[in-house]
């Protein structure tokens, strides 16, 4: 369970994006490494984007296609409305990525801030086949999660922690020799307030076989 859609709703109609403690003005480690692995033209999922500036500058670098999911319309709404009149470029997906089925597959799956919220076992694994599922061979997920010297809640909700040994094995356990670690950082977020939250970055790569 990750709050679920009211809790979020709530959370998104309450504040301006920019007050919320996830925002990130340009989110530049997800930028770096999403450049890093994206191609244009490769097919490109932002995970519980929420009201995320990434698929903006996405767009502007002429990376698509772009889709963003999220559990919220009301997250959805605002980075709409802000991309507005080329929100038509984005494909949105309001959905728990829990229970969602994908329709297609992505070159690359990024995640900051949602699957940290998973703290029941059975949530994990229908994420981590989602994404196995939604990955081509050869795709790209990055996980973005509190790190293990990271908050214990977000948005009022508890979290699991991870350092990035422990995210994969995490998804070893899931998804058991599927995915391969390319890359990890530790990065601090500093909120809108000047606190700082350490966060980890993990990249993974889907195995060809
Ligand atoms: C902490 S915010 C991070 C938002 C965004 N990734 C960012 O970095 O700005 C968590 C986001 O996950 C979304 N979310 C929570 N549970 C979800 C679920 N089960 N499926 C899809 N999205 C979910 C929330 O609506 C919210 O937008």
């Amino acid at each position: 369970m990750t709050g679920g859609q009211e809790h979020w709703n709530e959370v998104y109609g309450a504040r301006s994006e920019d007050a919320l403690t996830w925002f990130e003005a340009t989110p530049s480690l997800s930028l770096e490494l999403v450049r890093t692995h994206l191609a244009p033209g490769d097919a490109f999922i932002d995970i519980g984007a929420g009201a995320s500036r990434l698929v903006d500058v996405l767009l502007d670098e002429g990376f698509g296609p772009l889709t963003v999911l999220d559990i919220s319309a009301s997250a959805l709404a605002v980075s709409n409305q802000r991309l507005s009149p080329r929100d038509d470029e984005v494909v949105w997906i309001e959905a728990d990525i829990t229970n969602w089925q994908p329709d297609r597959s992505y070159s690359v799956w990024h995640d900051r801030a949602v699957f940290h919220f998973l703290t029941d076992a059975e949530d994990r694994a229908a994420y981590a086949r989602t994404m196995l599922e939604a990955l081509r061979p050869g795709g790209i997920a990055i996980i973005a999660t509190f790190a293990d010297d990271g908050p214990e809640k977000c948005s009022g909700l508890p979290v699991v922690r991870y350092a990035p040994e422990t995210l994969a094995q995490e998804f070893d356990r899931q998804l058991p020799g599927k995915l391969e670690t390319m890359d990890a950082r530790r990065h601090v977020h500093i909120t809108p307030k000047g606190n700082r939250q350490n966060f980890q970055y993990s990249v993974f790569r889907k195995k060809e076989t």
